[in-house]
């Protein structure tokens, strides 16, 4: 589920509080990532999945990013919010930031637009360290930069996706957050049990081979060079692929700009915790 910024978009069109469960019911099952569906029924309903996903085009995108900076002003009429057609706008996909999920080409991406408010361009940055991630080995969700006037947004290529040739639908490929395999809170107490030793042990009582153990430490060492401490567990995640749990590609890595250079990560890295 969304964390924050998502609520806020359904609060916006509802005028009244939701609770989490109402929360849960409200998004669109379509773009969600892991492995849950939500819904009243035990089988989803007709033609769920079906819809494609809309186009990355430039009057889309334009849209998007405008609904994004209504969500943010507190003025707005009903009419106007209805005009802005804000429900068409959501996502299921969890985070802090706004984004939602396109098609481009045969892809599906997910695009992160700059936010009006934000005081650096957080689309080029991550993009920057998505790049430079690359071009050290490490196996990451592809990005790209797109400049517009409204301002930049980066598309990220969703590896929790497959198109099926025969039907030309996307199929959900099985995924689990870190914090699922953790079997941790995202609420909870100082993190508790945001732990790299733990992670890596999940996946080795899940069959990951050595391999994504290893790249699992170069990516707790790059958080750490990049100074990204938003390293928490629903940012590492794994998926299923040719009958085992693999580490998925590397995402949402930027480092935390404003606060000068970050002093731990979110997830402890030694006995001595997350410093
Ligand atoms: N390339 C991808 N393919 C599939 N799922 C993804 C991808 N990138 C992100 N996700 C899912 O979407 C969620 C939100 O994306 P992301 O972490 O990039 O957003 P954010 O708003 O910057 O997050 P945060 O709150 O951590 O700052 C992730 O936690 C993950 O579950
Ligand atoms: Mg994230």
């Amino acid at each position: 589920m969304p964390n924050g910024r998502g609520e806020r978009v359904l609060m916006r069109t509802q005028n009244n509080a939701l609770d989490p469960l109402k929360l849960l019911l409200s998004y669109p099952d379509e773009d969600r990532a892991g492995n849950i569906m939500a819904g009243e029924h035990r089988t989803p309903r007709p033609g769920i999945g079906e819809k494609p996903m809309k186009m990355l085009e430039a009057k889309g995108l334009d849209h998007f990013i405008d609904v994004c900076a209504a969500i943010y002003d507190g003025q707005l009429t009903a009419d106007q919010l209805a005009a802005l057609k804000i429900r068409d706008q959501r996502s299921a996909v969890g985070g802090a930031r706004p984004k939602r999920t396109y098609r481009l080409d045969h892809k599906l991406v997910l695009a992160k637009p700059r936010d009006t408010f934000d005081h650096y361009d957080l689309p080029s940055f991550e993009h920057a360290c998505m790049t430079f991630a690359a071009s050290k080995g490490m196996q990451i969700a592809g990005t790209a930069l797109h400049r517009r006037e409204k301002g930049n947004t980066l598309p990220v290529e969703r590896f929790d996706r497959e198109r099926s040739q025969q039907q030309k639908k996307f199929r959900r490929i099985p995924m689990l957050s870190g914090l699922t395999l953790l079997d941790a809170e995202w609420h909870g107490r100082a993190n508790k049990g945001w732990i790299y030793a733990a992670l890596a042990d999940e996946f080795y009582r899940r069959g990951a081979p050595e391999a994504d153990r290893q790249e699992l430490y170069r990516r707790k060492a790059y958080n750490a060079l990049v100074g990204n401490s938003d390293d928490h567990p629903r940012n590492h995640a794994v998926i299923w692929q040719d009958g085992a749990w693999r580490l998925s590609p590397l995402y949402d890595v930027l480092p935390v700009l404003g606060e000068g250079p970050a002093q731990a990560l979110a997830m402890e890295v030694g006995i001595r915790g997350p410093c």
